[in-house]
């Protein structure tokens, strides 16, 4: 058993700045949690301090029930794994894999069934006798993982374990980490500040922000009910699109045209004093080429606007319609700046991105009607960030 309670843990470094705050967080037995968030957010502070690496400034830290603010790392019997496999470089993949069994000393036949087994779970039986300097990255972070399994920890604790690889290797390593988290079972918190290895590795997410949570939930739950506009940012990819709206009797002004205000939204807005101008949400997958959508839902009555696509991209199962909406669509927010940080492809705010069946004839310098539904808005308060459509 070993369930790991953050109950209102915080961390101020000496000079003064505080790095995680108040992080309450309850992570179950077996259950892999992500921790997520842009640069500087504190995700590995918060990692350090479960480890024991960083002391804890306020709050309590326990792991399977016992108190551990005070414990030394080697005490909290956790394994972790880091960027760098910090590998010993003179000891061959087995006597790496061994090390901490070693250090246990646990003995000569039960620590060579313990390599086997988990080189045989990673799959690198077959580079035991080499050294690590002949091994891939993906090898070596696999020979990193060993070392780490080998010890039965209670929990793993992982930062950003991927992000020396490439972009394939790193897909097959995460569909191998969850496999092994799931068959093990073991409790693993893992960092990364990749949205996409966020959403398909966890049981759940924690979005961090200058050290606060924004919103901890399964990956569907952020997604399809962002509390705020950070996180409404944040994760999706390519971005959730936001536009400008204003809201008048008739509904909400935008740049697409108007947009009529259900029942339910008028609710919501009116139940949070929604301000004149608010920020409209639409994820890409909202929008459809309306000439297939005419084709295959005659009935439909879904909203359309016309727009000129800039920039297409052809994914084979899906295209990706960049539009341009003019300088009128760009948004000032800090709340979005800060979750796109280092996210190229959305910087530019006076861009829509629609995501497109592969049917579409969308063509790059042309026009495009472009059809979508109303209800599948989200609403945000501009300068809280607030959803307020969430809030009825
Ligand atoms: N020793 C330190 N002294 C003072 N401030 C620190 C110290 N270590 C980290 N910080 C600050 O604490 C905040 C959180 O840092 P942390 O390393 O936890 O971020 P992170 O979310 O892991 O970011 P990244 O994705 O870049 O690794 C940052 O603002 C950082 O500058
Ligand atoms: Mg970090």
């Amino acid at each position: 058993m070993a369930e790991i309670v953050l109950d209102g843990v915080t961390k101020r470094y000496p000079d003064g700045t505080t790095a995680v705050s108040e992080l309450d967080l309850k992570i179950a037995d077996k259950e892999f949690i992500i921790l997520v968030g842009p640069s500087g957010c504190g995700k590995s502070t918060t990692l350090n301090m479960i480890a024991g690496l960083e002391d804890i400034s306020a709050g309590e830290l326990t792991i399977g029930g016992a108190r551990m603010n005070e414990k030394a790392p080697r005490d909290r019997d956790i394994a972790m794994v880091f960027q760098s496999y910090a590998l010993y470089p003179h000891m061959t993949v087995a006597e790496n894999i061994a090390f901490p069994l070693r250090l246990a000393k646990v003995g000569k036949a039960e620590s060579k069934r313990k390599v086997q087994e988990a080189a045989h779970l990673l799959d690198i039986e077959q580079f035991l006798d080499r050294r690590p300097a002949h091994l891939s990255g993906g090898q070596r972070q696999r020979v990193a993982m060993g070392r780490a399994i080998v010890r039965d920890p209670k929990a793993f604790l992982m930062d950003e374990p991927l992000s020396n690889l490439d972009a394939k290797l790193r897909v097959q390593m995460r569909t191998m980490i969850s496999r092994l988290q799931k068959h093990l079972g073991t409790t693993t918190v893992y960092v990364t500040h990749d949205q996409t290895e966020a959403m398909t590795l966890g049981d759940r997410i924690v979005l961090m922000r200058k050290g606060v949570v924004q919103q901890m939930g399964p990956p569907e739950e952020l997604y399809e009910h962002p509390h705020n506009l950070f996180v409404a940012g944040f994760i999706g990819s390519p971005s959730m699109n936001f536009l400008n709206a204003d809201v008048t009797s008739d509904g909400l002004q935008t740049v697409l045209g108007p947009i009529p205000v259900s029942d339910r939204m008028r609710r919501a807005l009116e139940a949070n004093n929604a301000p004149a101008q608010v920020i409209v949400g639409i994820r890409p997958e909202a929008f459809g080429d309306a000439r297939l959508v005419r084709e295959r839902r005659p009935e439909g009555h879904d909203l359309t606007f016309t727009g000129h696509v800039d920039v297409l991209e052809s994914l084979g199962a899906e295209k990706f319609a960049y539009i341009d909406l003019g300088s009128s669509g760009a948004i000032e927010s800090e709340h979005l700046a800060e979750a796109f940080q280092g996210n190229v492809t959305d910087q530019s705010r006076s861009q829509l991105i629609a995501r497109l069946d592969p049917m579409s004839r969308a063509r790059r310098g042309e026009n495009i009607e472009l059809d979508y539904d109303p209800d599948a808005i989200d609403l945000f308060e501009p300068e809280t960030g607030v959803n307020l459509s969430e809030r009825v």
